[in-house]
């Protein structure tokens, strides 16, 4: 790391601009003034015209789809930072791509989530700032500072408003039931876990329901809805076993093949997502978005500050 004054920058790439100017706006700064376009055979160009020399600088990129676009540009605007003389290079990942590629499973795999890490760090990044990673232990990947913030407040916020009585908080899959403890915890809820396996990347079975969904209202909660499978499956067997309101909870709306047919198609009453990728194309008819700019602002402003972030965990907006 470089010299740094005392100078926050707020940098961001092609990826959520949405996002970054609703960031912007908390902070009360303008995003840096740069161009991040294509040279004609698609390789990517980058200007950047502000003077950034020593500024600590937040570069705000989520690797969603086009996840191999946005990561390869994330990666040279790091490097245009650098080379620019920034203090101190901050990314800004609400949503980390490649994360559920974390480790070697079954013979001559890439562990992805690793080489995402490997190549942030080599390019000059100093800090991480992530959101809701498949698995927190991706930031072990990382020898420089992550902070690793939860939407659950944001998205329990926007739960809350729904009024749901008595509810009982599903996971789709056991790998999320320190996800779904956590929210049964924070409203003193009951806890069910749907059985399920999966079949390939997009399909995937489900036979059980584990624990009492019987005329209850449930919250099922995941970190990502990505075909929209595991989520739909999860509603739709917890309405086979009776189960009356049905909210979805994810913190990454990432919505790929017919994950909108399938949210359309499947007894959610409502579908609660947050921003940390940007809506384009069609959406589920009963989706309702809240925002995590807050939130980031906050983590940014804290970092830059050298103020606490953990504090940040549990803060309901
Ligand atoms: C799985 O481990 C994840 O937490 C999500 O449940 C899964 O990635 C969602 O994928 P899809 O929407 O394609 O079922």
């Amino acid at each position: 790391m470089g010299y740094t004054n005392d100078r926050l920058v707020l940098m961001t790439g092609t990826a959520h601009k949405e996002l970054a100017q609703s960031i912007s706006a908390e902070l009360g700064i303008p995003v840096a003034n740069a161009h991040i376009g294509r040279f004609p055979d698609g390789e990517i160009d980058i200007k950047v015209y502000d003077d950034i020399r020593g500024g600590d600088v937040f570069v705000i990129q989520p690797t969603c789809p086009p996840v191999n676009e946005n990561w390869i540009e994330l990666l040279l605007i790091i490097d245009t930072l650098r080379r620019a003389s920034a203090g101190r290079v901050t990314v800004v990942m609400p949503y980390y791509g490649y994360a559920r590629k974390d480790r070697k499973d079954e013979g001559r795999v890439p562990i992805s989530a690793k080489v995402v890490a490997n190549t942030l760090a080599s390019v000059g990044a100093d800090r991480m700032l992530t959101m809701d990673m498949h698995a927190a232990q991706i930031q072990g990947f990382f020898d420089i500072p992550v902070d690793h913030l939860y939407a659950k407040p944001v998205l329990m916020a926007g739960v809350k408003r729904l009024g749901i009585e008595n509810p009982v908080i599903v996971t789709p899959d056991v790998g999320g039931v320190k996800m779904a403890r956590a929210w049964a915890k924070a409203i003193g809820a009951d806890l069910a876990i749907v059985d399920k396996r999966r079949i390939s990347g997009s399909e995937i079975a489900v036979e059980h329901v584990i624990g009492n969904v019987d005329g209850r209202n449930v919250i099922i909660v995941d970190d990502m809805i990505s075909t929209g499978g595991s989520i739909s499956e999860a509603a739709a067997i917890t309405r086979r076993h009776g189960a009356k309101k049905i909210v979805l909870a994810a913190s990454h709306a990432v919505f790929c093949g017919p994950a909108v047919q399938r949210l359309d198609a499947c007894p959610a009453d409502k579908i609660l997502v947050t921003d940390t990728i940007p809506r384009r194309g069609d959406s589920p008819k009963a989706l309702e978005v809240v925002s995590v700019a807050g939130l980031l602002a906050r983590a940014i402003r804290n970092i830059h500050r050298s103020e606490s972030v953990s504090s940040l965990f549990e803060e309901i907006q």
